[in-house]
């Protein structure tokens, strides 16, 4: 799991490596996971790569809600950003839908300099986000495993790299880290929620009680079901019944709601628990208005 850095200046490092290789790139494809759109997000990125064309994909899809995924997408895409849901694991095609969406969204680019005259070189890409979003996975779905790993080599020293996705697509062999942005708690217990910040510096019970009451007002009655629990119990109840269900009890054979919890956020995360998304869009706003 991803440790977090809280050192400002390790905050500082990556974002100036992040500035200079965005000099190189024409386009920013970045990489959100779809159970947490919003809170996967990094705001500083927008900023950096305002001129950039951007791609938004919403990874992990395949755990996500398919109904909420297409709520953001829509979403999304009100900003006229090109926006996809990919499963990077296990969809067998998954690298070709990014290139040929990545290759739409410069399109027109591209027949405004062939009208006149230029003859577009290959689009640059670079895949950025939050750590554990996918960044890595979706570079060796493009590349292949065993080009990344010859890159990788420790200890040498190189310039950028870019892998050939295709005769029209080059992409950055390093993807760009942002360090997630914790604008309140809430942000912070989705992004440990679903195991993509380290929890050992939180206390599990309440992130596991946060959580299940956030799954309670999203969908209702579904933890109830799962665990056999009274309707409207409460996120300590659940726990309680989380410890009945799966036989974890103390020694004086009570409820050992400490173990509940990580067993609940273990199967959250494992995606045992269904296809769950723990964020709705505002769909009053578009996103530019909320970060404005
Ligand atoms: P990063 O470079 O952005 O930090 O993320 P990375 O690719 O390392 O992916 C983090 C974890 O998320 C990996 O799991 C990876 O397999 C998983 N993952 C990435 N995309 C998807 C997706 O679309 N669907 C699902 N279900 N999982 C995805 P891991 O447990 O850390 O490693 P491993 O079990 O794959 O070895």
């Amino acid at each position: 799991m991803v440790k977090i850095q809280w050192y400002p200046g390790h905050m500082e490092k990556a974002r100036r490596q992040m500035s200079e290789r965005l000099k190189a790139v024409d386009l920013v494809i970045e990489l959100r996971d779809a159970r947490i759109p919003e809170a996967s997000r990094n705001p500083l990125l927008n900023m950096m790569a305002k001129d950039k064309p951007k791609l938004i994909l919403l990874t992990k899809t395949d755990m996500a809600d398919p109904l909420l995924t297409e709520e953001w997408i829509r979403f999304l895409k009100k900003d006229n950003v090109s926006c996809l849901a990919v499963d990077l694991n296990k969809d067998p095609h998954v690298s070709r839908k990014i290139i040929r969406e990545a290759l739409k969204v410069m399109k027109e680019k591209r027949d405004r300099q062939k009208s006149r005259g230029i003859n577009p070189r290959a689009v640059r890409a670079m895949a950025a986000g939050i750590p554990n979003v996918g960044k890595s996975t979706m570079i060796n779905r493009i590349a292949g495993k065993n080009t990344l790993k010859a890159a990788d080599k420790p200890g040498v020293t190189r310039s950028l790299t870019w892998l050939h996705a295709d005769p029209d697509l080059d992409l950055l062999d390093t993807p760009g880290v942002l360090w997630p942005k914790f604008d309140d708690e809430k942000t912070g217990s989705l992004l440990a929620a679903v195991g993509s910040i380290n929890d050992d510096i939180l206390d599990r019970r309440m992130l596991a009680m946060d959580t299940i009451h956030m799954i309670q007002d999203l969908y209702p009655g579904h933890l109830e079901e799962i665990y056999e629990a009274e309707e409207g119990t409460n996120p300590n109840g659940m726990l309680k019944a989380i410890a009945r269900k799966r036989n974890l009890v103390r020694e004086n054979n009570e409820p050992d709601t400490k173990r509940a919890a990580e067993m609940f956020l273990s199967e959250l995360r494992k995606g045992r628990l269904g296809r769950l998304t723990l964020e709705k869009p505002h769909e009053e706003d578009s996103e530019e208005d909320l970060h404005e």
